[in-house]
């Protein structure tokens, strides 16, 4: 895999407040390696978890613009609080592409909860928007959920530093809460919550289980784009994997390469 192996064609677009979607991109390529991948990590307006939902919005079709633009015909919204807050929006301005966001997996964890007592780490931005309300409202049943908002830890991990001490201090304030109520069932709704899943992991306790959702999410995204080379076998498709930041591209690039093992080049890219 080489940084910037690019050839013209159509490809796949994915693109978080951040490095936090680098798990959705390790899934999809696994599950298409042959396809294009070219990634945008907003750092320079990173976290979006504490921002409105306008900001949320312009910042998406900005950057859902930039990728369709180079080729993206189908476009991963790698992130669950811009997905609660603009995959319409997305979809509204670009009626005839294919969008595939990230949400809170409700309805998996009540189906795998054994005592209905599910925790749900996410941002403030996606426990306060409607989407999550509705998504609680139609599956959660008898199960009891338990929201709890992980204030500056997206940002910790924005640092790329996932051992250093403030990283597992806030773990350990956002996971108290969780284990007082009881929790046998812990969903990460938030793309970067996967890259420190470990400590989370050994701050709950082996007796919790973590659910996230990048594959189900990747399985998603690539029958959507399997159909859509079905209907258009005349198109080029591009590949290799392509990384960019709106900020500083170094911690995108030593996440890539510790977390992912992808000895990628990261560039800027001002949007
Ligand atoms: N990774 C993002 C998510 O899945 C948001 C992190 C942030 O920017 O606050 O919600």
């Amino acid at each position: 895999m080489s940084a910037f192996a690019r050839q013209d064609g159509a490809r796949i677009g994915v693109f978080d407040s951040g490095v936090g979607g680098l798990t959705v991109l390790r899934a999809l390529h696994e599950l298409l390696p042959e396809v294009g991948l070219d990634y945008i990590a907003d750092t320079a307006h990173a976290p979006y978890g504490e921002r409105g939902s306008e900001f949320i919005v312009e910042r998406s079709l900005t950057l859902a613009g930039a990728l369709i633009a180079d080729g993206a015909r189908l476009v991963v919204v790698a992130c669950n609080t811009a997905t609660t807050q603009a995959i319409h929006a997305l979809r509204q301005r670009w009626p005839d592409l294919l969008f595939v966001g990230v949400e809170p997996g409700i309805k998996p964890a009540v189906q795998q909860t054994r005592n209905g007592r599910i925790g749900v780490m996410a941002t403030r931005a996606t426990l306060s928007s409607e989407r999550y309300r509705q998504l609680v409202a139609q599956h959660a049943g008898e199960a009891r959920i338990f929201s709890q908002p992980c204030p500056g830890l997206a940002d910790l991990i924005e640092t790329a530093d996932l051992d250093s001490p403030a990283v597992l201090e806030r773990i350990a304030q956002s996971c108290a809460p969780l284990s007082e109520a009881g929790v046998d069932t812990v969903l990460l709704g938030c793309t970067h919550y996967p890259l420190v899943q470990a400590h989370i992991q050994a701050r709950l306790g082996e007796h919790v289980q973590l659910l996230n959702i990048e594959s189900a999410v990747a399985r998603q995204a690539a029958r959507l784009w399997r159909h859509w080379r079905e209907a258009h076998p005349e198109e080029g498709v591009a590949q290799g994997i392509q990384l960019a930041s709106t900020g500083d591209p170094l911690p995108l690039q030593r996440l890539a390469r510790e977390a992912l093992g992808w000895p990628l080049e990261a560039r800027q890219r001002k949007l």
